[in-house]
């Protein structure tokens, strides 16, 4: 990328719907136990959205607090990572920016599912890259609780609601804050993993109520994302002539504390590099990335100075990876 015209990391902010629920809660309503939970997944608890509350209202929260992070309300484009979208038809990302107020800019939805915070940062610093925008709000924001089968001890215990934002703006390659190299890959052979067969524009309705929720194949997908993650991280890495030793915070997806410890093995990263807060949030799919990146500036294991490598793997499949040092930001 040219002089001055890299995306800088500005701003980061967060939002989590108030309802907490816990593994005791759901062991009262499914054949499973807090004990199974925590140790095959890691996660204690996550935030479920009330039935008033979308993925336009969460993103709208959290993009507020980006903006406000980064001291400024002006951005010229907005993206929206989400495989939630409040309707299947138009994108959610313009009522993202009317609800906070940013008329007339661009905005528009991208969907790779839990990848899509990386694959929205690429977006952007495209945006960026070409000119074609100064500064840009990037949003995760999904509500894949509603695509869970409520009575499916396989999906419902793994995903929580949230959303997550950042703020973009021009800058110079070699400053604090710069994202890239980028490294973007998909499988679509593969998309029977993770998908909701039915309620799509393909398939508008279905005999079987099952098809409008979520099916998974939890092994196999555990065993792409940590091959895959580890693959793509190490891809940036060779691209910006670094080595696994020189990343200090490993931010991966927040999908299971077992894939996020496997891919650190894999990396020879040591455990204590590894963000996770997962055990608080559950799979937030396209907010995992930047929730993390907010728990992490709160508690302080996310310091300004660190070499931050960002890591997602998704439905699909997607999968991507990207690297900052992390600059003087915390959330707003
Ligand atoms: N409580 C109790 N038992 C359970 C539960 C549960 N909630 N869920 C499954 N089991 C049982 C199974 O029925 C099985 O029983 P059996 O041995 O009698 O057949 C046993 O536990 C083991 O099941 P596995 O599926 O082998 O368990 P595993 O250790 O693989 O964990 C999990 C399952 C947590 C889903 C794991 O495979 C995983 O995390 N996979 C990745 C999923 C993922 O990341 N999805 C999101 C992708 S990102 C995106 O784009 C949305």
């Amino acid at each position: 990328m040219q002089k001055g015209h890299s995306a800088v990391l500005a701003g980061l902010g967060a939002w989590l719907p108030p309802r907490v629920v816990d593994n005791h809660e759901l062991s009262e309503r499914l054949d499973t136990s807090d004990e199974w939970i925590r140790t095959r997944t890691g996660i204690r608890e996550r935030r479920i959205a009330g039935a008033d509350t979308s993925t336009v209202d969460m993103a709208v929260h959290a993009g507020g607090n980006a903006l406000r992070s980064a001291g400024s309300d002006v951005v010229d484009a907005l993206v929206l990572a989400t495989a939630t979208a409040d309707q299947l038809c138009p994108a959610s990302a313009p009522q993202v920016a009317s609800g906070l107020g940013l008329h007339g800019i661009a905005a528009f939805d991208v969907n790779a599912v839990c990848s899509g915070f990386v694959y929205a940062l690429a977006t952007a610093a495209g945006l960026i890259a070409t000119g074609t925008a100064d500064r840009v709000l990037v949003i995760g924001s999904d509500v894949f609780s509603r695509l869970c089968d409520p009575a499916d001890r396989g999906t419902m215990p793994i995903f929580g609601d949230g959303a997550g934002a950042v703020v973009l703006r021009r800058g110079e390659t070699h400053e604090p804050g710069a994202l890239g190299p980028f490294d973007l890959h998909s499988e679509g052979e593969l998309a029977d993993l993770l998908i909701v067969p039915a309620g799509g524009a393909k398939q508008r309705e279905s005999a079987d109520p099952h098809d409008y929720y979520v099916t998974m194949h939890g092994q196999t997908i555990f065993r792409h994302a940590c091959a895959r993650m580890a693959e793509s991280s190490r891809t940036v890495l060779e691209r910006a002539g670094l080595d696994v030793a020189d990343v200090d915070r490993f931010v991966g997806h927040q999908a299971n504390i077992r894939i996020l410890q496997a891919t650190a093995k894999q990396l020879g990263l040591p455990g204590d590099r590894v963000v996770a807060n997962i055990g608080r949030v559950g799979n937030t799919s396209a907010a995992s990335i930047p929730l993390a990146l907010a728990d992490a500036c709160e508690d302080g294991s996310l310091q300004r100075g660190h070499r931050v490598l960002l890591t997602a793997f998704g439905a699909g499949l997607t999968w991507g990876s990207t690297l900052l040092t992390w600059p003087d930001v915390k959330p707003g």
